[in-house]
């Protein structure tokens, strides 16, 4: 990987660990920062030794937003012109699975972009929030209305219009996320499951992945007939074959990823 300065890329195995490195700024999200992700995702996605991602910050944040210093003087021409915070919805173009591993502050735009992310895993320590109510704005990375989807109307209008955290136990409790692991232990925890991931077929994993985000999209009817169609497609690939003949044969499958 290239150096960067914002963040910290390192190689576990199948698996891509990216940590945010801004500890002096709680890992706020500069555009710096949002643009090497972008790289370094997309990278990441078009290498093959690589079959998920781990996205995680440090104990105490994973990241504690947009980077308040940046846009404290924009106005708003300047915001849409540039088209401000767009780029983050980059990390859902990722085809491969990711899971944010959050240990400590997530909000605001750090919240926003865990829950971009396929799977959350929460340290004991985890604060999660949309405080812009706080700064006088609203969220502008989709956090309004990934947060519905999550955990239904009343609990998102109840965090974003106080500004309030819910602490890990209940995130879990809302199934924001799908487990609390003790913060020390959280990164190996999260890179197991990711390492687990890893070790099935990469097309097969990318439908998966894709099949169920779209259902934050579409209706049921039209989901069910996409999930369909993305069942069929996987007859089209070698891996889907060796599975099933390893099933019958009574061994263990090897992926090609083909
Ligand atoms: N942007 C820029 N700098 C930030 C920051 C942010 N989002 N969050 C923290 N920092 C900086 C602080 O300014 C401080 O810097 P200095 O040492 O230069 O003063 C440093 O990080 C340490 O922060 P604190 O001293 O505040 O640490 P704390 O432990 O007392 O509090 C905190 C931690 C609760 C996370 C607090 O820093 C905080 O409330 N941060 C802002 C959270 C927030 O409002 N996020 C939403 C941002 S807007 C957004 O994200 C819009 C969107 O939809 C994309």
């Amino acid at each position: 990987f290239s150096t960067y300065n914002f963040i910290n890329v390192t190689q576990k195995g199948k698996v891509a660990l990216i940590q945010f490195n801004r500890p002096k700024a709680m890992n706020a999200l500069c555009d710096g920062l949002i643009k090497e992700l972008n790289q370094v995702t997309q990278e990441i996605d078009g290498n093959p030794e690589y079959g998920s991602i781990v996205i995680t910050g440090n104990e105490k944040a994973f990241a504690a937003g947009a980077d308040i210093k940046e846009m404290q003087d924009k106005s708003f021409p300047q915001v849409q012109n540039i088209q401000m915070l767009a780029s983050w919805e980059n990390l859902t173009n990722i085809k491969k699975p990711i899971i944010a591993a959050v240990n400590g502050y997530a909000l605001g735009g750090g919240f926003e972009l865990a829950m971009m992310c396929d799977i959350i895993y929460a340290g004991e320590n985890a604060k999660f929030g949309l405080p812009e109510t706080t700064l006088g704005t609203i969220p502008g990375c989709g956090g309004t209305q990934r947060l519905i989807r999550a955990v239904g109307k009343s609990k998102a209008m109840e965090i974003t219009l106080t500004g309030e955290f819910i602490d890990a136990q209940t995130a879990l409790n809302y199934g924001l996320v799908s487990k609390v692991v003790p913060v020390s232990n959280l990164v190996d925890e999260t890179l197991k499951v990711a390492e687990k991931i890893a070790s099935f077929s990469k097309p097969v994993a990318a439908l998966i992945k894709d099949t169920i985000n779209e259902a934050e999209n579409i209706g049921l009817r039209e989901g069910v007939k996409y999930e369909r169609k993305a069942f069929y497609s996987t007859f089209a690939t070698q891996d889907r074959k060796e599975g099933m003949s390893a099933f019958v044969e009574k061994r263990k499958p090897s992926w090609t990823d083909n």
